[in-house]
């Protein structure tokens, strides 16, 4: 079964009550999730493998580690999460990016798929699946399908804030894929929307309505 895990770091949470507030402005809200976005990326990857080599220091020569080189792949589910991908790659540069576009019909809350474009040895690759808002879960779940559907095997889902339904919602349609979480909020209102949440992720990150 799926683990949560909930980043509740305290630059975490203190950023993340900005990005909460109505009054914070595109300019701040996007340097914002960005700063949550590499903070995000520095525990998602606490289990990348490492390997022992040699280095010489000023003093004298000794084992050391450096990463094994792991392919990764980072997937930010568009619009929003466009939003964390520069975060993310300040701290895993070598990382290839997919995109996957995804938009919530306003009506039904369904997924509507418009865009994939993945790197081409999906198969070798552990995915990061980006998305500030896990709401009904529609998206992450269509996104998570169309991975599959292309051959990826390893995919942890991150993203900003996440609605219980949302969580169980992923979680029974995708087993296999961890989530990694900001905040976990109160419920789901009428509209689909996150209750407290943040409001549009990508009307605000954007600055569109
Ligand atoms: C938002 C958000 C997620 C989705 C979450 O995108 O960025 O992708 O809603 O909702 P769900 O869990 O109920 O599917 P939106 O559809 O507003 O598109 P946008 O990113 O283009 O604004
Ligand atoms: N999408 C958003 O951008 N915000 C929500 O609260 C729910 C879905």
């Amino acid at each position: 079964m799926t683990k949560v895990f909930v980043f509740d770091h305290p630059l975490i949470q203190h950023k993340l009550t900005y990005i909460r507030d109505v009054n914070t402005g595109t300019k701040e809200f996007r340097e914002l999730v960005d700063e949550v976005a590499t903070l995000m990326a520095f525990e998602i990857t606490r289990d990348l493998p490492l390997e022992e080599t040699e280095v010489e220091t000023p003093v004298q020569k000794t084992k050391s580690k450096v990463l094994a080189g792991k392919k990764l792949g980072i997937v930010p589910i568009l619009r929003a999460g466009i939003g964390m991908i520069d975060g993310i790659l300040k701290l895993i540069p070598a990382a290839k990016v997919g995109h996957i576009g995804l938009y919530r019909d306003p009506e039904t809350l369904q997924p509507v798929e418009y865009y994939v474009k993945l790197p081409a040895d999906v198969a070798d690759r552990d995915f990061i699946l980006v998305d500030p808002m896990l709401a009904t879960g529609g998206s992450a779940i269509e996104a998570v399908n169309s991975l599959k559907k292309r051959g990826a095997i390893h995919i942890k889902f991150m993203c900003l804030i996440a609605a219980p339904e949302g969580v169980e919602a992923l979680q029974k349609a995708h087993p296999d894929v961890d989530i990694y979480i900001a905040a976990l909020d109160e419920k789901l209102n009428d509209h689909g929307y996150i209750v407290p949440g943040l409001g549009d992720a990508g009307d605000r990150l954007f600055g569109t309505k």
